[in-house]
């Protein structure tokens, strides 16, 4: 987590708001930068996600580093805001250092250090032990310079940028090195380069909504990813719960498999055949996990697990900035589970109906507890669901298979406690059972299911919302699922918390 980005170019401090802009999914808690212009060096520091008129000066500063921050090491306070100095050091820095004295923060022992002994890069990569990568300005030669160890990298152009991500350095380069267990000043001239996207969305406003209603594009045709009869699915969060919807698919494809959380991964022994499901492609726990040969499932490109695996899959859904999974953990079910039936104008209807589903939102969003339930592959939609409202909703959910809820979690049923049902086609009957047990409890239920099954449901709930048919039962649990997503973002709106930069949460969790 933790987002870099740096210039030594006309412009640089505007350049470097601008890459920052598009860097906030990895941290927002704080930002920062360091602008040199001859022997002069300005500092800024602030709380909370960027705001542009702080990058705002009279001065057109040539050389810029900035950084927005996932406090790791250090709470969240100015005086621990990126850029750290020490004399004329100033460094950004992403990534953890194991061994940093209690007593101080680790970026700025690493200013520190490079004060102490003038600028020593090699003394310094010795000394910390870690994942990290930093960038920092020397004040007495007026240079930038670039460092990456461990798992962690930085992009870094010809033409002298440098930034976390290769997307953000879209219109500043055509081209960016990787850059990684390696050091260098800005600006020299590699001849290794991979290519940097020619356009990409710039993040303006709200991305959420957005993100839900590009599903509709997504192309429901997959590769076949899988070719041996058994394999083993690494992934976590959302991507681990995608795992577990392909699992279903794949398993009737008569393929064994079995989808492991990636931080446990190292307890396992592994199958021969092996997918890491990753929309960042920088997990730490998943990168940890992964064994010599594997097969990656990423969004992103040039991605340090991209670069171990023997084989790649992209999902090729554009950027997603709100930090919650929507469009990517759907197009990692469809890709490992295999092509799904069109789901575009079921989805367009959902997004046609957006006061029908804030008014089942506005009737849920006062309580504090859910249960979601739902059987075969809607079981991961019920964990995808619980996990949404979660983390942006800040609501407790549990997510479980439907048959789960009697063998404890039915103790927590009550008026206070909601259940949301996902029942497609494909329902078992116990399902109305377990509606019934609940209602009996004076749970409140909520079944989001779709047309053709609505009427075997009829009365059975407190509200039935049905989605259209699409004819085929995986997508439409990605359907039903699209209407978990929605509420969980209309509950968040209502309760006034930005959806797209939920507290505590960053998009990639290189921790
Ligand atoms: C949930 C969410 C997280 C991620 C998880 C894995 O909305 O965003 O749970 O799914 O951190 O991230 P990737 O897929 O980048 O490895």
């Amino acid at each position: 987590m933790c987002g870099i980005f740096g210039s030594i170019n006309n412009n640089a401090l505007k350049e470097t708001y601008t890459g920052l802009k598009r860097l906030e999914y990895r941290g927002y808690d704080s930002f920062g930068y360091a602008a040199l212009d001859g022997n002069t060096v300005q500092v800024k520091h602030q709380l909370g996600t960027l705001k542009d008129d702080v990058f705002n000066s009279d001065v057109q500063f040539g050389t810029a580093i900035g950084h927005v921050r996932w406090a790791t090491h250090g709470e969240v306070s100015i005086e621990n805001a990126h850029p750290q100095k020490s004399n004329g050091f100033y460094v950004v820095h992403n990534g953890t250092v194991n061994n940093a004295p209690h007593d101080n923060l680790d970026t700025k022992w690493i200013a520190q250090l490079l004060n102490q002994h003038h600028g020593n890069i090699n003394f310094v990569c010795n000394t910390i032990d870690g994942d990290n990568a930093f960038v920092f300005i020397n004040k007495e030669d007026g240079n930038v310079y670039c460092v990456a160890q461990g798992n962690k990298r930085l992009f870094v152009t010809n033409n002298g940028y440098v930034s976390s991500d290769l997307n953000a350095l879209s219109g500043f380069s055509s081209t960016a090195h990787i850059l990684q267990n390696d050091y260098c000043q800005l600006g020299t001239w590699f001849q290794k380069n991979v290519p940097v996207p020619k356009s990409i969305i710039e993040p303006i406003g709200e991305h959420m909504l957005d993100e839900i209603k590009q599903q509709a594009t997504l192309d429901t045709t997959s590769p076949e990813i899988v070719t041996s009869d058994h394999v083993d699915i690494i992934a976590t969060g959302s991507s681990l719960h995608a795992g577990m919807f392909g699992a279903y698919s794949l398993e009737q494809q008569g393929i064994s498999t079995r989808c492991i959380h990636a931080s446990q991964a190292p307890y396992y022994n592994l199958r021969d055949s092996v997918v890491a499901i990753s929309q960042s492609g920088e997990t730490k726990d998943i990168i940890g996990a992964v064994p010599k040969i594997f097969t990656c499932l990423t969004n992103t490109p040039h991605s340090m697990l991209c670069d171990m695996s023997e084989k790649n899959v992209f999902l090729d859904v554009g950027p997603e900035y709100a930090v919650a999974a929507t469009k990517t953990f759907t197009m990692s079910c469809i890709k490992l589970g295999g092509p799904v039936a069109s789901m575009g104008d079921q989805i367009d209807d959902l997004m046609g109906r957006g006061d029908e589903i804030q008014d089942i939102a506005g009737r849920i969003m006062g309580y504090d507890h859910f249960l979601f339930l739902g059987d075969e592959q809607n079981y991961p939609i019920a964990l995808e669901g619980a996990l949404k409202f979660k983390e942006v909703a800040y609501v407790h959910a549990e997510g479980m298979p439907a048959s789960e809820m009697k063998h404890g979690p039915i103790a927590l049923v009550d008026y206070k406690v909601p259940s949301l049902f996902i029942v497609t086609e494909n329902f078992r009957p116990e399902t109305i059972s377990n509606i019934k047990e609940i209602k009996s409890r004076r749970g409140f239920v909520v079944v989001v299911t779709h047309d053709a099954v609505r009427d075997k449901l009829e009365g059975l709930a407190d509200i039935i919302f049905s989605c259209k048919d699409t004819g085929e039962q995986y997508s439409q649990s990605l359907v039903c699922n699209v209407v978990l997503q929605l509420l969980a973002y209309y509950i968040a709106v209502g309760r006034g918390i930005n959806p797209d930069k939920p507290k505590n949460l960053a998009k990639c969790v290189t921790v």
